[in-house]
């Protein structure tokens, strides 16, 4: 069965020109590209997407990094989207992903363990909430919590 996850290139990798060399790797793995658009995150918008890590001490850099340029938000489909597209960009720091996972995205054009050019959706419920912040539009066929 089809499932979408939320994909991010983040600031990093739109300035170094990564975008269209990861969506080629997207497309040659099955993905479809289902929407796309490119957001300047405020502080708080950031703060709000990462606020699961809001109390690790990289959190203050993490929305500074977030907000220093645009990033490309993409509801990537396809079956097991969510895991798959977390084994294509490889492990959060860069650094350890050239080594373990050299052709990972993040070993492509990430830099560290903050700086790692692409974010990927770590479960099927962040993956509903992320698209969620991105494309209200969009539903997942999940269940809607009432406040
Ligand atoms: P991402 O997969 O988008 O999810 C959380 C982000 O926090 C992560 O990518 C990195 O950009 C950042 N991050 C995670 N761990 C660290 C760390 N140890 N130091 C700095 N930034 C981190």
């Amino acid at each position: 069965r089809n499932e979408k996850t939320l994909a991010m290139i983040k600031p990093d990798g739109l300035f170094g020109n990564y975008t269209d060399r990861i969506k080629n790797v997207i497309l040659e793995s099955g993905f479809i590209i289902f929407k796309e658009k490119v957001v300047q995150l405020d502080e708080g918008s950031a703060a709000s997407f990462y606020a699961e890590h809001s109390t690790r001490s990289f959190f203050s850099s993490l929305v500074k990094y977030m907000t220093s340029g645009p990033v490309l938000v993409m509801v990537l489909e396809k079956e097991n989207a969510v895991a798959d597209w977390r084994t294509l960009i490889g492990p959060t720091d860069a650094r350890k992903a050239k080594i373990s996972h050299p052709h990972s995205i993040r070993a492509l054009c990430g830099l560290d363990s903050e700086k790692n050019c692409v974010h990927g959706s770590d479960s099927t419920q962040s993956a509903e909430r992320e698209i969620s912040f991105f494309f209200k539009e969009v539903s997942t066929g999940g269940v809607v919590t009432e406040h």
